[in-house]
């Protein structure tokens, strides 16, 4: 597997950058989906730059807040603010990975190709993206016969293609080997030091500390912690964390 090298600066893409969308803030942000609540009450700074990682347990409403701070879905209630624009209105300078990749059935290249051409960018960084995430022997192979590890950092590619702001990557190591999911975190890395602001959600506890500046944790629908990485995992302040940190069943 072939080390993730940054993307020369010749090849990447001019960021609109008129005016930055971070700092990001939520205030009072609820979401109900069939009767349910699902998010309550959820107040959220982030500044620019670094790597968060968003951790919880199953069901605590990580993948629907990531949904929300993309635009993909409106809160019921609250404000969701990225530096004076609404989430639907910066969604083009924003990426979201999940964690099951939704890749098109054409070849490895022709799904980058694909997206570049959707945005009116330079189709001829289609190589240098592949090479970046160690897929250039596999360009012209079908997507759909790529293993999970490579699958994901396809959708890595196509995700990096437009150059995003902000990268949201929800599990997007789940049910990969070690060396897959060093790959990835070496490109999602190389992405934070290159100035993106990521967004990770992850239950990998080894994982958010390779990685994380700062931790949100979630539980049943509100932030129980948002604070600097080596804080929470040194000394987290609610019992539900610790009981997370402990591997320990947290409902
Ligand atoms: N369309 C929907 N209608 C009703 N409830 C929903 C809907 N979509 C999600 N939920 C519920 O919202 C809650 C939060 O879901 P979400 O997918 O955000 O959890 P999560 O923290 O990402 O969990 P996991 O770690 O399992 O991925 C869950 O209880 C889920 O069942
Ligand atoms: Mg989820």
């Amino acid at each position: 597997m072939s080390e993730a090298r940054p993307l020369p600066a010749s090849l990447a893409t001019a960021r609109a950058v008129a005016v930055p969308i971070l700092p990001l803030r939520l205030r009072g942000v609820g979401l109900r989906l069939g009767g349910a609540v699902i998010l309550d009450g959820v107040d959220l700074d982030l500044g620019a730059g670094g790597c968060t990682m968003v951790m919880g347990p199953n069901g605590a409403g990580k993948s629907q807040l990531l949904k929300l701070l993309h635009g993909l879905t409106a809160p019921s209630a609250g404000t969701i603010d990225w530096n004076g624009h609404a989430p639907q209105a910066v969604r083009a300078r924003q990426a979201l990975v999940f964690q099951k990749p939704v890749l098109l059935r054409r070849s490895v290249a022709a799904n980058v190709d694909f997206v570049l051409r959707a945005r009116g960018l330079d189709r001829s960084r289609v190589s240098a993206l592949l090479d970046h995430v160690g897929l250039a022997h596999k360009a012209a192979q079908p997507a759909r016969h790529l293993s999970g590890g490579e699958a994901q950092r396809l959708a890595l590619a196509r995700a990096l293609a437009t150059d995003p702001e902000i990268l949201f990557l929800d599990e997007p190591t789940a049910s990969l080997d070690p060396a897959s999911v060093q790959a990835i975190e070496r490109i999602v890395a190389r992405a934070r030091e290159g100035g993106t602001r990521v967004i990770f959600v992850t239950h990998d506890i080894g994982q958010a500390r390779r990685l994380a500046d700062d931790v949100v944790f979630l539980h049943r629908g509100r932030v129980a912690e948002h604070g600097p990485a080596r804080d929470f995992f040194r000394q987290p302040r609610t019992e539900a964390a610790r009981r997370f940190l402990d591997g320990q069943l947290v409902v």
